[in-house]
């Protein structure tokens, strides 16, 4: 576009400098910090990272799942202040791995950390980690709880202890690297090694650092640098129950390779409950003398509704529908799984014809349908896209 004649005039007055010299070089290490419900953290966060970065050029990157308390805006207001600061608003998603990985894939910079936004990880650990990657020690930097003068003290209670540490071994056996705390959140990588796992990660549940070492292929080489793991700033703990789960769901999903969806697993478990609750449903309306069709019907919907909302709360935890949205969720479930009964009846009747056995024959069915049902609700009930 050419420039109109007011402005280069303009240009040559105020910036006689070089060309280029406009331009401010990116930041050498960026702090990826997900966050959820932590508005009381992210100031006091910002702050401290100025201190203890003082002298390099940083840049942090919050990745919120619009969380309710308003985290994002305050992320927004002091980025308005500080152009160091940058924030990943993420809309219907949930998921401290997911966000983590979003975070990383944002940035250009040539070394990268992970830390909570809570304020429990001890941000004066920072310089050191960056340090120990620029000279090429090792190509993971990991803060550890469990080496030396390293402390646990900030886990709510004697079972997170437990659990930590049952966790810890499990991960040993498939990360091959013998690591003290393949548990933390709090980590740095060069961008390099980013790039090079980022298409293989699960991204599912919390363990993101176990994720990163399970999918590299060769081992990493790891340097561990010992911190207390403070008690919690303000707000509370995210993690629950299903955090469990989903840590050993990732653990299959590491373990098998490509060849094992977690999603297709939690699926296939919640339509078997579903066969479950059919018969169960079934047995008790006939026992109150249902007519027969009657309560097959019945204990068909009821079935169709309990796979909803497991599916909704386990398989799809990380984009679970709520409202409004989970209404029309349940819809166009049961019509889907309609369509997967038709395609089942079909496919039946067409192996049985061919082969006269009727275990086959429906086995056959139910597999074509439960995989048809997997994907069509996956795009039109959850709305992901492959
Ligand atoms: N974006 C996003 N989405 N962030 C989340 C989500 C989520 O669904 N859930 C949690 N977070 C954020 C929190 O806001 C916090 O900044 C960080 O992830 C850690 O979550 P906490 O809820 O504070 O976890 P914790 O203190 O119980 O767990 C800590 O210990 C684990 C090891 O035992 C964390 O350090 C974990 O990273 C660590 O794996
Ligand atoms: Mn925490």
């Amino acid at each position: 576009m050419a420039t109109p004649p007011g402005a280069s005039a303009i240009l040559d007055t105020a910036a006689p400098a070089a060309p280029g010299e406009a331009a401010t070089p990116g930041a050498e290490l960026c702090v990826v910090v997900p966050t959820f419900n932590e508005s009381g953290n992210v100031a006091v966060l910002v702050e401290r990272l100025a201190e203890v970065l003082a002298g390099i050029a940083w840049e942090i990157v919050f990745v919120d799942d619009d969380s309710p308390d308003g985290t994002a805006e305050r992320v927004r207001a002091l980025a308005r202040r500080d152009r160091r600061v940058r924030c990943i608003r993420r809309v219907g998603r949930r998921g401290l791995s997911s966000a983590s990985i979003e975070g990383i894939l944002s940035t250009s910079a040539p070394f990268i950390a992970v830390m909570d936004g809570d304020l429990q990880h001890d941000e004066a650990l920072l310089p050191q980690m960056l340090g120990r990657l620029r000279d090429g020690a090792a190509e993971l930097a990991v803060a550890s709880r469990y080496i030396e003068s390293g402390d646990a003290g900030g886990l709510a209670n004697r079972r997170r202890h437990r659990l930590s540490r049952a966790g810890a071994g499990l991960a040993r056996l498939l990360i091959k690297t013998d690591i003290s705390d393949p548990g933390s959140g709090f980590f740095m990588l060069s961008r390099e090694v980013a790039n090079r796992v980022a298409p293989h990660l699960s991204g599912v549940g919390t363990k993101i650092l176990i994720d990163i070492m399970a999918s590299s292929p060769h081992p990493l080489s790891v340097i561990e640098l010992p911190y207390r793991f403070r008690p919690r700033h303000s707000g509370e703990s995210k993690l629950d129950t299903f955090t469990v789960l989903e840590y050993l769901l990732l653990l299959a999903e590491k373990i098998s390779g490509r060849y094992f969806s977690h999603k297709l697993l939690l699926f296939g478990l919640v339509g078997a409950s579903g066969v479950v609750v059919n018969l169960a449903v079934l047995r008790l309306l006939l026992a109150f003398g249902a007519r027969f069709t009657a309560a097959v019907v019945a204990a068909t919907v009821t079935a169709m509704v309990s796979n909803f909302f497991l599916n909704n709360i386990l398989t799809y935890r990380d984009s679970r529908l709520v409202g409004w949205r989970a209404v029309r969720g349940l819809v166009t479930f049961m019509a889907l799984c309609g369509v997967g009964a038709l395609v089942n009846v079909a496919v039946a009747r067409d192996l049985y014809a061919a082969t006269r056995l009727w275990l086959v024959a429906g086995i056959g069915g139910a597999v074509v349908a439960a995989l048809l049902n997997y994907g069509l609700t996956s795009m039109f009930t959850w709305g992901r896209r492959f």
